[in-house]
């Protein structure tokens, strides 16, 4: 199958080596040549270094780099039976990309978007044949990452997602189904690790140190809120809280905050800028946690149950079934276990015990419990198993 890739930035470049290293021909397309110029010789020198690290061998790796046929022609897509565009997040243009091709690939050729944050109904509703269309959404860095979520349009055919989701598989992903609803699985359900840590940070319960000290070595999560956001950059961080707030019609859960949008509007992004929520310079000082156990806990169960309250009414309203729920948080964020797991370690009745007190504080319908929880927790059943929960002897 020769596949075309529209879009050679940090996405477009890293789904162009998954698939030329998977076995297709691939055609990669940028509108800046020097763009293209740098990921061609990207992917070139990365597929390079991983036969250097015995990852590939040698004539895997070249064999790879043959397939790769960057251009500066869409006319060249016309032999493509699959095409992923992985350009600027703007609506008008993804629109005017995909109406250019359907004039120049035949009538079977598969159309799929990596957006992270716009419909991929709205971008079909501007193809002449929407039912070919679909999303497919890699995580940064593709190479990498396993995780793919693959996210059928209203208007698309029915079997064309499992069919992308075997294609996906067959590129060593795993592949997961979610419902084309605002940030899909990973960027919903993940919202609250940033959002319930900054609450806790404003409130002037914890500092930014003890916070994180709280999650990653009480909760076991790789990095902190705070130092997570740091890394991914408050420029990218931001915009997504922001849009997926906005494109859940200003749901108070996904509510964005002053504090980070003021690190924003500073051109504080984090790491790449020298200063985020920590400062980066040479020799800055670092804050040191305040080591409180009950403390920590507390923060702990607190980020964890808003979390848990997510991945709960994404089940319950089906934007993913539980396994690709689990699969999702723990292949996509490296969260150290599936949230619907560790629900039900807690007991769903601990976890909305935490949440109904908040929500009795605060009488904010941020706090407001899934009604997948409650019913669980007062019917005394776990998440993954529907199985009553044995009564304590
Ligand atoms: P990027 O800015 O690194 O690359 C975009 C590339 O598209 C640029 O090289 C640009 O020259 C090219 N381009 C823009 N308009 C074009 C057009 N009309 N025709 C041809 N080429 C065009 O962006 P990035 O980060 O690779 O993101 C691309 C898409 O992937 C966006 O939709 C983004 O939301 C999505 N995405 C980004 C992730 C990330 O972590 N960066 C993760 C998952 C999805």
């Amino acid at each position: 199958m020769t596949i075309g890739i529209i879009g050679s930035g940090a996405m477009g470049a890293g789904i162009a080596q998954v698939v030329a290293t998977a076995g297709h021909a691939v055609r990669l397309l940028d509108q800046n040549a020097a763009a293209l110029e740098k990921a061609t010789a990207g992917i070139a020198a990365s597929l390079r270094k991983l036969a250097e690290k015995g990852k590939l061998t040698t004539e895997a790796a070249g064999a790879a780099i043959a397939r790769l046929h960057p251009t500066a022609s869409m006319a060249d897509f016309a032999d493509c039976e699959l095409v992923v565009e992985a350009i600027v997040e703007d609506l008008a243009v993804k629109q005017q990309v995909f109406r250019q091709l359907e004039n120049i690939v035949n009538s079977e050729c598969i159309l799929a978007t990596n957006t992270s944050s716009l419909s991929v109904t709205s971008i079909a509703a501007a193809c002449l044949r929407p039912e070919r269309f679909v999303g497919i959404h890699f995580f940064n860095p593709a190479p990498l990452m396993q995780l793919v979520e693959v996210i059928p349009a209203v208007q698309t055919r029915p079997g064309l997602a499992d069919d992308i989701k075997a294609l996906v598989a067959s590129w060593g992903k795993r592949p997961v189904l979610a419902q084309d609803t605002p940030g899909f699985i990973v960027n919903r359900v993940a919202r609250p690790f940033y959002g319930e840590a900054i609450r806790i940070l404003e409130e002037g319960i914890a500092d930014i140190a003890t916070i994180d000290w709280a999650l990653t070595e009480l909760g076991g999560f790789r990095m902190g809120p705070f130092a997570l956001m740091d890394f991914i950059g408050h420029d990218v961080n931001y915009r997504v809280t922001e849009s997926v707030f906005t494109a859940f019609f200003y749901d108070p859960r996904y509510r964005p905050s002053f504090t980070q949008k003021r690190l924003f509007e500073a051109g504080y992004y984090g790491r790449k800028a020298g200063r985020g929520f920590y400062d980066y310079a040479p020799g800055a000082a670092q804050p040191t946690p305040n080591r409180d156990a009950a403390l920590g806990q507390r923060i702990l169960h607190r980020v964890l149950a808003m979390l848990i309250n997510e991945a709960a009414e994404a089940l319950h309203l089906r934007v993913a079934s539980a396994p690709d729920l689990e699969l999702a948080m723990t292949t996509g964020v490296n969260y150290p276990k599936g949230l619907l797991a560790w629900a039900d370690e807690l007991g769903p009745a601990q976890v909305l015990a935490t949440l109904d007190d908040l929500y009795h504080d605060y009488h904010d319908d941020r706090y407001r419990a899934s009604v997948l929880l409650r019913r669980l927790a007062r019917e005394n059943r776990y998440f993954l198993t529907h199985e009553p929960i044995p009564a304590v002897r």
